[in-house]
């Protein structure tokens, strides 16, 4: 059993931090962060949390498809932002969506969370257990950005995109490429130090951490390195594939994976600008852009793939 996706939705918070505001709080300029990112500027989420993201992200992608979360069979929600260690968002949107008390889960895998929550769904649906599901990406990584590392904080902005996928015997996502290598110190949050280190004050509230050279050469190369698997297992070539939803977390890497691929500017979706970097929600968001922006249509082949943290990266093609 395949599935199919039924329809998607987004949501950005209403805040937004652009790149002159960041120039005011940390040295830095627009021009530095345009030429080196593509950013402009960001969402950011101020009465909002992550909960609050994806629930209206999920609303869109059930009101676009005019489906009834009655009829929902599980929710999966990537993110590494949550409103609480526990419950999971997952848990609490299923009260909130209206939804019955069905399989509701948080899964953590960085900026490539929406990939991984993919593949899970894909296996909920081969046991024949599950008929429909939601699929959601949601993150307010403001809350763990550093305002006073430029390092880091003019990267990554708010937001939350849904999928509804639906069972089907027609094979809609055609391959499927995932993986891991636990390299902590390039990128990461720390979360509970040993019980004995809170016996005494251990400093701030972490933030977050990452050494942007290595990612950016561990991203330049295992970004090509899923579309080419990807392409491998399908037999196609990128000529074949109508639109690539890549993560975004900086044009340097989607331009080079358009360059080695040689694909064309108009299927190559890019969000920067006005996004930033929102982890494991940036796939389904640029997903939901391409479709408003006529981009991707109904029978297309496309590509996503997400990178980060853990280390861990992957892809699916699937024909919309
Ligand atoms: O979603 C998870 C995946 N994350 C990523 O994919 C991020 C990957 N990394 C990157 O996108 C890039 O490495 C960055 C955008 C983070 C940095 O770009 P870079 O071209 O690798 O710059 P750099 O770190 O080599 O820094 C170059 C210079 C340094 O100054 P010196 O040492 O040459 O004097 C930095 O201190 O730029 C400086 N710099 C800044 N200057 C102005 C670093 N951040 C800033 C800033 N404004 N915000």
């Amino acid at each position: 059993m395949n599935a199919k996706i039924l329809s998607s939705g987004h949501y950005l918070p209403k805040g937004t931090l652009t790149n002159d505001d960041l120039s005011k709080m940390v040295d830095t300029s627009d021009e530095w962060i345009r030429s080196r990112t593509g950013i402009g500027s960001r969402h950011m989420a101020t009465d909002e949390n992550t909960s609050d993201l994806a629930y209206h992200a999920a609303m869109d992608a059930l009101n676009k498809g005019q489906i009834d979360p009655q009829s929902l069979d599980f929710i999966i929600v990537a993110t590494i932002t949550p409103d609480y260690v526990f419950p999971s968002v997952a848990a609490m949107l299923q009260k909130r969506l209206g939804m019955r008390q069905v399989y509701a889960l948080d899964i953590n895998a960085a900026c490539t969370g929406f990939i991984y929550a993919l593949e899970n769904a894909l296996g909920l649906f081969a046991t024949g257990r599950y008929q429909r599901g939601l699929v959601i990406g949601a993150e307010v990584l403001t809350k763990i950005v550093d305002f006073t590392d430029r390092n880091t904080c003019v990267l990554f902005g708010d937001g939350a995109g849904a999928f509804v996928l639906e069972a089907s015997d027609h094979p809609h996502f055609k391959a499927v490429d995932i993986h891991a290598d636990g390299v902590v110190e390039s990128l990461a949050l720390e979360g509970y130090p040993l019980k004995e280190n809170l016996l005494t004050p251990h400093g701030a509230w972490p933030f977050l951490q990452m050494q942007g050279k290595e990612v950016f050469r561990f991203a330049v190369d295992a970004v090509p390195k899923v579309i080419q698997n990807l392409l491998d297992q399908t037999g196609y070539t990128s000529e074949d594939i109508d639109a690539f939803v890549l993560h975004q977390a900086n044009q340097r890497i989607l331009d080079k994976a358009a360059k080695d691929f040689g694909i064309d500017s108009s299927k190559l979706v890019s969000t920067l600008e006005y996004t930033g970097n929102t982890s494991s929600a940036s796939v389904p968001i640029a997903f939901g852009k391409a479709l408003e922006q006529g981009m991707i249509k109904r029978g297309d082949k496309v590509v996503m793939v997400g990178f980060g943290g853990g280390l861990t990266w992957g892809g699916v093609l699937v024909e919309y």
